[in-house]
């Protein structure tokens, strides 16, 4: 009854999605492709947004409620009311007034289209809750939070990894799985899992933690139906970071070839929840096809989940050097290895062996991969690797040292998440002392870099991976 409901939610917020976009894009790595059509209501919901900001100035303005509108009534009818709207403002924006009793004669609020529902799993105090919190203040705190639903107004795809744990030590696993079910729904739908589940989100995803999910509930609950389930979605998503746009073929020094998965979002224009910002951005370039080029990095770097971080930007202090499908990111590779090894875990589960054994020479493959590509000996640290051809798709292009970036972050310490690297004990001390002295290592957590660009996120932010644990503890 519960996955019934979770999917109904989900659905509710999907049905804008269905809507088909009236051009589609072949694959072509060129970058330089033409504009697609979006929904008509995203185009719509844009323009409200960009008279918005005229109207209500850009302080403390919120781009993405604009495009989380809900109608109260058919999109042409409000169409025209808002084109008859008088344009009486300053420089012919629309006032104030006008705007507020249009928005509120025509919409709901943003999430007022979000329906209520009470898991029927939860429980207060779960039994085994956080054994080794002993504080009660503290106790009292983090049952506290059990009880907080609302952070976001939609599912976003990594961010439910996280989710997914606090509902697995809540004991909360029938929502736990019915939130990877709207998962792999999105996958059944769109071939991979969206960024998040909002219409405008259906052309990037985001670092692919689905496999992650099931692991963690099978480990648990030992559901083969639920692995039975996600199996062929896995599959799926497999094939997405492995296809002409998302992989690229590197030639080592020894001359072997690696096959390794970048970001890269199948979009070319503004992100519509921030199509105002990006437009500004991106007024840097004169040319159509360089605005499309840099919006395309936008969107990738949102699909990084690192949006926004120096890491994707070919000068560190200017934004609009940007260049994240340029990229060979460590983490998404270690997630992609990740997602090799469940599977192979999950066929063997299914007892489909060839299945199994495919899976386990990719992961071996990968792994190979990431040491011949990304490590770096002298800094003990796996460094993101940069394409010499940039977001072109070319056969393969060759190695060369100077192409890793040798900027600290924490990404480059993401492969000792995994068992395949963290149980070989020399390597592990090596790479301890490296993250110890890499400046990275605060008290209240890792930071993501030690460039402070301004962008979100570098500040000291709490990378949350349980092998930070593992490594400081
Ligand atoms: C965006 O995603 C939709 C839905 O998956 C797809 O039909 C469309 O072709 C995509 N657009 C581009 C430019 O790839
Ligand atoms: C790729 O895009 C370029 C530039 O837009 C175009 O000239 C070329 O024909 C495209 N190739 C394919 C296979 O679509
Ligand atoms: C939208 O509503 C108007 C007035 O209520 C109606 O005349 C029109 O047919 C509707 N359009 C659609 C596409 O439903
Ligand atoms: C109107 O335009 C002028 C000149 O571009 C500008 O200085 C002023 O700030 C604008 N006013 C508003 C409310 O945008
Ligand atoms: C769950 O994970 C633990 C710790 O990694 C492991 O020892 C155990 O075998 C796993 N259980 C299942 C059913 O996979
Ligand atoms: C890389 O991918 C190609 C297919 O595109 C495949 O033929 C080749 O075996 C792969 N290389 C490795 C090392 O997995
Ligand atoms: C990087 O960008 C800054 C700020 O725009 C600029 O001053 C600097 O010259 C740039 N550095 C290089 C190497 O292009
Ligand atoms: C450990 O680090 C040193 C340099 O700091 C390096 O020479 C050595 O090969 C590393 N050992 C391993 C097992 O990675």
């Amino acid at each position: 009854m519960a996955q019934q409901n979770l999917n109904l939610f989900s659905l509710s917020l999907l049905s804008l999605a269905t809507i088909s976009l009236t051009t589609s894009l072949s694959p072509n790595c060129s970058g330089a492709d033409t504009v697609v059509a979006t929904t008509p209501l995203v185009t719509f919901l844009e323009r409200v947004q960009e008279t918005a900001l005229g109207t209500f100035g850009e302080q403390d303005f919120d781009p993405k409620l604009y495009v989380d509108l809900s109608l109260k009534s058919n999109l042409s009818k409000t169409q025209k009311a808002f084109d008859e709207l008088p344009r009486s403002g300053e420089n012919g924006t629309v006032t104030v007034k006008d705007l507020k009793v249009f928005i509120a004669t025509y919409f709901d609020d943003a999430g007022d289209d979000l329906v209520y529902y009470d898991p029927e799993d939860f429980l207060p105090e779960p039994e085994g809750f956080l054994p080794k919190v002993k504080n009660p203040e503290v106790r009292s705190w983090a049952l506290e939070w059990l009880c907080l639903v609302h952070v976001f107004r939609e599912v976003y795809y990594w961010d439910s990894y996280w989710v997914i744990r606090g509902l697995l030590a809540s004991k909360m696993y029938t929502t736990a799985k019915a939130i990877v079910t709207n998962l792999i729904f999105l996958v059944d739908t769109y071939g991979y899992v969206l960024n998040g589940a909002r219409a405008y989100y259906t052309n990037r995803s985001q670092p692919p933690l689905l496999s992650a999910m099931v692991y963690e509930i099978y480990n648990r609950t030992c559901d083969v139906e639920l692995v039975r389930k996600a199996l062929p979605a896995l599959l799926e998503e497999h094939a997405f970071w492995n296809s002409e746009i998302h992989k690229v073929t590197i030639q080592d020094a020894q001359g072997s070839n690696h096959n390794l998965s970048r970001y890269y979002a199948m979009w070319n224009k503004p992100r519509p929840e921030s199509s105002t910002i990006d437009k500004e951005s991106a007024s840097k370039f004169s040319g159509n096809s360089e605005k499309q080029q840099f919006y395309r990095e936008v969107a990738s770097a949102a699909e990084s989940g690192w949006d926004f971080s120096t890491r994707w930007m070919r000068n560190t202090s200017e934004f609009s050097t940007l260049s994240t499908t340029s990229i060979l990111p460590v983490d998404l590779n270690v997630y992609i290895l990740m997602m090799e090894q469940n599977i192979a875990f999950f066929a063997n589960v299914l007892g489909h062996k060839s299945t199994m054994e495919s899976f386990l020479e990719a992961a071996e493959a990968r792994k190979n991969a990431i040491n011949s590509v990304f490590w770096n000996d002298e800094m003990g640290q796996w460094l993101d690797y940069r394409l010499a051809n940039g977001p072109i798709c070319k056969e393969s292009e060759t190695w060369k040292a100077c192409n890793q970036n040798q900027n600290a972050y924490a990404s480059n310490f993401i492969p000792l998440w995994i068992d395949l690297f963290r149980s070989d004990a020399a390597l592990v001390e090596n790479v301890t002392r490296s993250l110890q002295s890499s400046g990275l290592v605060h008290a209240a957590g890792i930071a993501t870099s030690l460039i402070n660009s301004g962008q979100q996120w570098l500040a000291i932010y709490l990378y949350l991976f349980p092998f930070i644990w593992y490594l400081l503890t």
